[in-house]
């Protein structure tokens, strides 16, 4: 069954020589303090199926990843407004016309606003009115002092979600085996810029760095770039990659296990330019503010955040077009026609489109290339900005900076930004993560790891490997039904973004 994604053979003989290479060293994934869910599989594990596979000691010790949730929305499908605390929705075409349609309040009781509340309700006050849903999700998420993001350790068990990364040590090799091939495919330059953004704990970095070590040529030619936003993470993505400093050196620079130069920075235009470079994003997009839009008699009208006489936060409709409204027509541009007209409501994310035509240009001057995975659709996103705290959807309103906002990423809107500011690039995608991991690989490598580990770690590493690439709930599934392991195979989607030079990148061949 496991064979059933290598569509490829030729190309899948490639991935899987790299994978013979990448797997015949002996590091392990350790566990840090801060990795409560990952699965805890050996990097070092030749995939040739009579090799050993060798597990750490502690291996067996690992809290499983199946009581996370991953923030696909699986349990809050787009389109559905019915998370936990709405109580009311009331749209009437009648006072549309000059007021403030009220579309949603919200019943939660805070006994007391937190500082992200006050500051919010100030920005309101201040403004005389209220703000786009997309001021509302970047102050939550990054704000500099309150930010869900800012401050702590969300991810795994312990945390709000979980991420492909943290799911299993695979995900990160993978990604490596992508991202050599296209180093590869560029000609193999001897100095290339590795770039991350929105590293989380630095997981996927750390097991792609593990799994590409016996690469010397390319583990040389790499500098690793950090996009990270949040001071704690950036502390944690430090531990993970066991990072050295230098005396007296920046606290942004640092080197990795492997010897590897990095530094971090806050967006991607710090990164320096004049070297190739090959970009990772995953689940970064989906982070990034989005501006909703919902149609009304009048037109398409912006939903927007205001506060109630009761002083509690509400979603309302903007009277007239607002200055988002030139995106939303840019978006429309993009759209089929049978897309407009079943639409009632949609997203746009300016933030991404803008994102993409800096990795574009980059890439389109210096050459290389970009791999976004992400939840999304390949097609208009409708009503998807969701919340989840401790691995439950609340409502978006709900005690802002206590829970992630996320939403889907709309991966025609990226192509098009792409292909639209340089006619040097070209997205290729998006295909399925398990087209994505199946047609790398991914089957060589835990059939190999299967061949020689317990039970409990056999139990793990099929866990790890269904929810990577897997649809729904796990069949092999003996567990507790509330802890049956859910697939992200085909809700999570990749795309790669590359110079045409290089030609069409593996596996979107
Ligand atoms: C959902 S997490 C994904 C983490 C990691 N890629 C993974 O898959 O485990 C989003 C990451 O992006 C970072 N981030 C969010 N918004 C950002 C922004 N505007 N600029 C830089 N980093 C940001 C967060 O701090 C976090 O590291």
């Amino acid at each position: 069954m496991l064979r059933r994604f290598i569509t490829q053979p030729s190309f899948a003989q490639r991935c899987r020589c790299l994978l013979s290479r990448q797997a015949s060293g002996d590091s392990f994934r350790q566990c840090s303090s801060s990795s409560t869910a990952s699965s805890q599989v050996p990097v070092g594990t030749s995939v040739d199926p009579t090799a050993d596979a060798h597990f750490p000691d502690d291996y067996a010790s690992q809290p499983s990843a199946t009581i996370s949730v991953d923030r696909s929305g699986l349990n809050n499908p787009p389109g559905s407004t019915s998370v936990y605390l709405f109580i009311f929705i009331r749209i009437s075409v009648e006072m549309c016309l000059n007021l403030l349609v009220v579309v949603a309040e919200h019943s939660h009781e805070p006994s007391e606003d937190s500082e992200l509340v006050k500051h919010l309700k100030s920005i309101i006050k201040f403004r005389g009115g209220p703000i786009s849903v997309a001021e509302y999700m970047e102050e939550v998420l990054i704000n500099p002092k309150a930010g869900f993001y800012i401050n702590r350790d969300i991810f795994g068990a312990e945390g709000d979600f979980i991420t492909s990364p943290e799911v299993s040590q695979m995900f990160g090799e993978m990604v490596g085996v992508w991202a050599m091939c296209l180093w590869e495919q560029m000609g193999q330059p001897n100095r290339v810029n590795l770039v991350e953004l929105g590293p989380g704990r630095g997981t996927l970095m750390a097991d792609l760095l593990r799994g590409a070590s016996k690469f010397e040529n390319f583990i040389q030619s790499i500098n690793i770039h950090m996009v990270e936003v949040s001071p704690a993470l950036k502390k944690i993505q430090k531990t993970t990659l066991k990072c050295n400093h230098e005396d007296g050196a920046d606290e942004n620079t640092a080197t990795t296990f492997t010897g590897t130069p990095i530094s971090w920075y806050s967006t991607l235009e710090e990164v320096p330019i004049g070297v190739p470079a090959i970009i990772i994003a995953h689940e970064f997009f989906d982070a990034l503010p989005v501006y909703q839009f919902q149609k009304a008699s009048r037109g398409w009208c912006e939903k927007m955040i205001d506060v109630g006489e009761d002083s509690k936060f509400r979603i309302v409709l903007s009277p007239q077009p607002t200055p988002a409204t030139l995106y939303l027509l840019k978006r429309f541009k993009w759209a089929r026609t049978e897309e407009l007209t079943k639409l009632e409501h949609v997203e746009v994310c300016p933030r991404a489109m803008d994102l993409t035509q800096t990795i574009a240009k980059r890439i389109s001057s210096d050459g290389g290339g970009a791999l976004i995975i992400d939840y999304g659709l390949d097609a208009i996103v409708s009503d998807s900005l969701q919340a989840i705290r401790k691995h439950k959807f609340v409502n978006i309103l709900d005690d802002p900076g206590s829970a992630d906002l996320s939403a889907y990423v709309d991966f025609p809107a990226i192509k098009n930004s792409a292909e639209e500011v340089s006619e040097d690039v070209c997205a290729y995608g998006p295909i399925t993560q398990s087209q994505f991991l199946g047609n790398l690989g991914i089957n060589f490598r835990v059939e190999a790891l299967l061949q020689n580990c317990t039970d409990e770690q056999a139990e793990s590493l099929r866990t790890g490997y269904w929810r990577l690439v897997g649809d729904g709930d796990a069949p092999f599934w003996e567990g507790p039904n509330e802890q049956t392991p859910i697939g992200m195979g085909t809700r999570y989607l990749a795309m790669a973004i590359v110079n045409k030079k290089q030609g069409a990148p593996v596996p979107f061949l």
